[in-house]
């Protein structure tokens, strides 16, 4: 049976991969997270675009059908690399946030919080005004909240800061849609509309990738019917550590769970 492949910096993918589980039941996952390298969000394009290729060389092992990249991050700056080095279709996560976006603001304002790097990129602003000519964008970068997410202690006063802090900008500039443009943001979705308040569309890119990869597949002919026996979950970190965030993170109870090896 051919898998979907999900690629993420770390454990913030696992926020797409359950979209997936609800989307395509009939579906395995193979679920790569680079925690030996997370977060990619701060590191220079180089550094990223290695530990990307390195996570996909080692897919090279299992029968794809479709791979899903997670990370907004590594989306940002090399969907179209990736792309170009296999032969099924290959998702991103920007894309499918951006058309969500543009179909939520009432007001024509639409703010992102994102990685430095994704931020930097301006993807989202670029494929956003692509939808709805004349939006305005505000990206802005949150670069302490991936760290405090992957963290195994209890960081939530200083999650709460950075949000004051990184919310304040979008909050003055008036947006009433706000993209998590990161993948690991959802497992703060609580925090974040707290430190808000009433009145923001939220934004989770994740609902829409799931969507675009079940159209990919169905598209194809590829749906698989049925339950899948498992699901995999491989990590360049320390599997045991892993472990703990899928049982936190996901609806499974005894997820398989591997150290990547060369
Ligand atoms: C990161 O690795 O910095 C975060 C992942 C993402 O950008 O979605």
């Amino acid at each position: 049976m051919k898998s979907i492949a999900v690629i993420d910096s770390g454990s913030g993918g696992l926020t797409v991969a359950n979209k997936l589980f609800d989307r395509l039941p009939g579906e395995r996952i193979i679920y790569v997270g680079d925690h030996g390298n997370c977060p990619y969000g701060n590191k220079t394009e180089k550094e990223i675009r290695e530990a990307v290729y390195g996570v996909i060389r080692f897919l090279g092992r299992f029968e794809l059908k479709l791979l899903v990249v997670a990370c907004n991050t590594a989306t940002a700056l090399m969907l179209d690399d990736i792309r170009k080095m296999l032969d099924f279709p290959v998702i991103g996560v920007i894309e499918p946030g951006a058309e969500m976006a543009a179909g939520a603001t009432r007001n024509g304002k639409v703010g992102v919080i994102a990685t430095r790097r994704t931020a930097e990129s301006h993807m989202y602003q670029k494929m956003i005004t692509d939808k709805l000519p004349g939006v305005s964008v505000f990206e802005q970068a949150c670069p302490k909240l991936v760290g405090f997410l992957e963290s195994d202690e209890n960081r939530e006063a200083e999650i709460a800061s950075e949000l004051e802090l990184n919310l304040a900008p979008l909050r003055a500039a008036d947006v009433d849609t706000l993209v998590m443009g990161c993948t690991h943001y959802p497992l703060a979705e609580n925090q974040i509309l707290k430190s808000w308040g009433a009145g923001v569309s939220l934004i989770d890119p994740a609902r829409g990738t799931a969507e675009r990869a079940y159209e990919a597949l169905k598209e194809k002919g590829e749906l698989s019917g049925g339950t899948p026996e498992e699901h995999l979950f491989y990590t360049t970190g320390d599997a045991v550590e892993f472990s703990e965030k899928v049982k936190k993170w996901t609806p499974i109870l005894r997820p398989v769970v591997r150290p990547v090896t060369d």
